[in-house]
């Protein structure tokens, strides 16, 4: 394995992982979008969309905090929130000129998915120069530096937490159809510094959306990625979602030894090892590994993806079997809290849809672990049987209609599972009490032209993104419940009324 260490990485420019590597390590796409084709119109109304605030009305900026290809990433502070840290890649669009459908890709993968497991977008700004995402901000770091920090590898017991992670959020973006493309150390960052702080995957700038859940293998033929973690079917030119199961088993060799699987000191000699995939387990770095780990890993790096386990697989493999683990209790509050869910107007549902989403990793921790172990399948959304299963532990048996009924309750957008978000908003009454400055950020993301009340459009968008699809002319119902002084649109006096008889 020779001179692949991380631990040396910044005097090992040829096999990772540096500053240098990272901005040169992108492969650009063969194909390009003429700019007026209907994809790039699309996105330019995306812009204009929100084009009336400025990025800079909203956020004060900060520090850099991670150099992109095509841009980079800064800290920012909500001017009205101060509370609200973000995280704002700013895209220079002259750099990207023709690939304006990834930076659409990005936008509306990032919008569609919810889970614990993967960054949250909040909102997008355009400016001369810069396409800005504002997200999440991670405070404690890539997963990369992580593995520096620990010495330039990281023990197996941790590995297996930080693996059950990305690949909870794999199952979960495979499950919905998008297959990431580039996934490795950096595109991983902590929540905060915590010992157990969530692992999130950012940077869906090569993601790819697919057709109907992987029925069939679809192909995809841009050759993208970042040379060591990239599959080999990717390098022939012809694959599917498994590609990001390979990147998974490099990330994982990488985590146990410091070593990358296959290297190489130039990128054709990585790719002619990539090919081989000649996995050698025999080293002595090898010998305090267990056998279990190093059976995952073979079954993760096979170079035919047919036979490479997928996401769900994968987690049950015996190395994730954990007995102290098994029989874990659920919180009966946040049981009770679900079991006695009572729909919500349509309204108060969109206006706590919205809400979750900003609340802070200590408000939420005790949802996400219970949202987490009534996953049982571990999609990253929870089926009628999970529910079930989970009241049955806490004592609840609800004849079948009952139980049918409850859940398509929880299921607001009729998707026929519940999602992170719902879930959250369900059981948020068990443990938060909303206050003032939670609702006017609500209330700001309904009213995104700042015009200081919310109206039919507003609502209507806000609804549709969250995959709730209504006419117009049923949002004009819905605001009219809500529309107190009966002037067509509601002012946050209305919102605010609205949310309190929601009970939260
Ligand atoms: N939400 C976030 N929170 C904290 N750091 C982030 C966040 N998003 C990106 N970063 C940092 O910025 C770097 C570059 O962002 P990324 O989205 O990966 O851009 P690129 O597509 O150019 O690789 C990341 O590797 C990470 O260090
Ligand atoms: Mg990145």
């Amino acid at each position: 394995m020779g001179c692949c260490c991380l631990k040396n990485q910044k005097t090992l420019p040829t096999h990772k992982l540096d500053e240098n590597t990272k901005n040169t390590s992108m492969i650009p796409l063969k194909s390009s979008t003429n700019p007026t084709s209907p994809i790039a119109l699309d996105l330019q109304n995306t812009i204009k969309e929100s084009k009336k605030r400025e990025l800079t009305d909203v956020y004060n900026i900060k520090k850099v905090i991670g150099q992109g290809s095509f841009g980079f990433v800064r800290k920012g502070q909500h001017k009205n929130h101060p509370d609200l840290i973000v995280a704002i890649k700013s895209i220079d669009k002259s750099k990207i000129k023709n690939e304006l459908r990834l930076l659409k890709r990005e936008v509306t993968i990032l919008q569609s998915i919810d889970h614990p497991n993967i960054i949250k977008l909040y909102e997008t700004f355009d400016d001369a120069k810069y396409f800005h995402i504002v997200m999440e901000f991670c405070s404690g770091g890539e997963l990369f530096e992580k593995i520096i920090e620990l010495g330039g590898k990281i023990n197996e017991k941790k590995t297996a937490v930080y693996m059950k992670k990305i690949l909870r959020a794999v199952n979960h973006l495979h499950e919905v159809g998008v297959c990431h493309r580039d996934l490795k150390p950096e595109n991983f960052v902590f929540e905060n510094d915590s010992p157990d702080a969530e692992l999130k995957i950012i940077d869906f700038g090569l993601s790819n959306k697919f057709g109907s859940k992987f029925k069939h293998i679809v192909k995809m033929e841009s050759f993208v990625g970042t040379p060591y973690y990239i599959a080999p079917e990717v390098i022939k030119g012809d694959y599917g979602p498994k590609c990001d199961i390979w990147s998974v088993g490099v990330i994982m060799y990488v985590m146990l030894t410091g070593h990358v699987p296959f290297p190489g000191d130039t990128q054709v000699k990585i790719f002619k090892n990539i090919m081989k995939a000649k996995l050698k387990l025999e080293n002595p770095i090898w010998d305090t590994i267990s056998d279990a780990a190093k059976d995952l890993l073979k079954r993760l790096l096979v170079a035919n993806p047919h036979q490479r386990l997928s996401a769900a697989e994968a987690l049950n493999h015996h190395w994730f079997n954990d007995p102290s683990k098994q029989k874990l209790a659920l919180d009966p509050n946040i049981i009770l809290a679900l079991r006695s869910y009572k729909p919500k107007s349509q309204m108060q549902r969109a206006a706590l849809g919205i809400i979750v989403k900003y609340l802070s990793v200590d408000q939420i921790k005790d949802l996400r672990q219970a949202f987490y172990d009534i996953d049982v399948n571990q999609k990253g959304e929870l089926n009628i049987h999970e529910i079930d299963e989970a009241l049955n532990k806490c004592g609840i048996n609800l004849p079948k209609t009952q139980l049918s009924e409850l859940f398509r309750n929880l299921d607001y957008n009729g998707a026929g599972v519940i999602n992170y978000s719902e879930f959250l908003s369900a059981t948020l009454s068990s443990k938060i009490q909303l206050d003032e400055h939670m609702l006017w950020m609500a209330f700001k993301v309904f009213d995104k032209e700042d015009q200081g009340f919310i109206t039919v459009d507003n609502i209507h968008e806000i609804m549709n993104k969250m995959g709730k699809h209504v006419t117009k002319d049923q949002v004009r119902e819905i605001l009219n419940e809500v529309d107190l002084q009966h002037d067509g649109v509601i002012c946050f006096d209305e919102f605010k009324k609205m949310l309190s008889g929601a009970k939260i």
